[in-house]
């Protein structure tokens, strides 16, 4: 059994434009709890975006700063928490994730790279943002896989259905045997 009493309901992982932000919030709202978007938890801590943190103290410092306000936010919250896409890439963070209900938004790269093409992410600024898409997502796939306990097309719908989706796929693992 992952996730319990003491811990969110369910932590969202998955690359850029998967939807862990317009997805959780949804979830939150089906499921009556509170939301937390890491990255907008980052940006409320430091008074910086994303971008100004990446240029400014640079991309370690980032990943750092993400380590701690994930792990308070893990040991903190209850209700459904989304982590920015490159936070698994830190082990602290995935081991943080351990014995947590994660759910992994899966995402191919075209429909992934049309959702945040245009957009500031700073890992997308340098080169052909297509193919630097495309590159992180195959590299970061497995990493994704292997912390999460339950995985969902997150193209497969709109966000409410993969919302439901989740729903059921929680329900099923606290009930596993329906008898009606
Ligand atoms: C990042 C993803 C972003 C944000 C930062 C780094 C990444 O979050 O944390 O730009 O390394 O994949 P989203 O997944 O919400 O875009």
């Amino acid at each position: 059994m992952t996730g319990g009493p003491d811990r969110p309901v369910a932590v969202l992982v998955g690359f850029m434009g998967a939807g862990k932000s317009t997805v959780g919030r949804i979830l939150a709202d089906k499921l009556g709890v509170d939301f937390v978007d890491t990255d907008a938890e980052i940006v409320t801590r430091t008074g910086q975006s994303i971008p100004e943190i990446f240029t400014g103290a640079g991309p370690t410092r980032f990943r750092q700063i993400e380590c701690d306000v994930v792990t308070d936010v893990l040991e903190n919250h209850r209700g459904v928490v989304a982590l920015g896409g490159g936070a698994v890439t830190t082990e602290a963070v995935r081991d943080a994730l351990d014995g947590h209900r994660v759910v992994h938004l899966k995402i191919g790269a075209e429909d992934g790279f049309s959702r945040v093409s245009g957009s500031d992410r700073p890992l997308l600024a340098a080169g052909d943002p297509a193919t630097r898409y495309r590159e992180l997502l195959t590299e970061r796939a497995e990493t994704y896989s292997g912390v999460a306990t339950i995985e969902v097309d997150a193209a497969d719908g709109d966000a409410q259905d993969v919302a439901d989706v989740i729903i059921a796929a929680i329900a099923r693992e606290l009930v596993p045997e329906r008898t009606t």
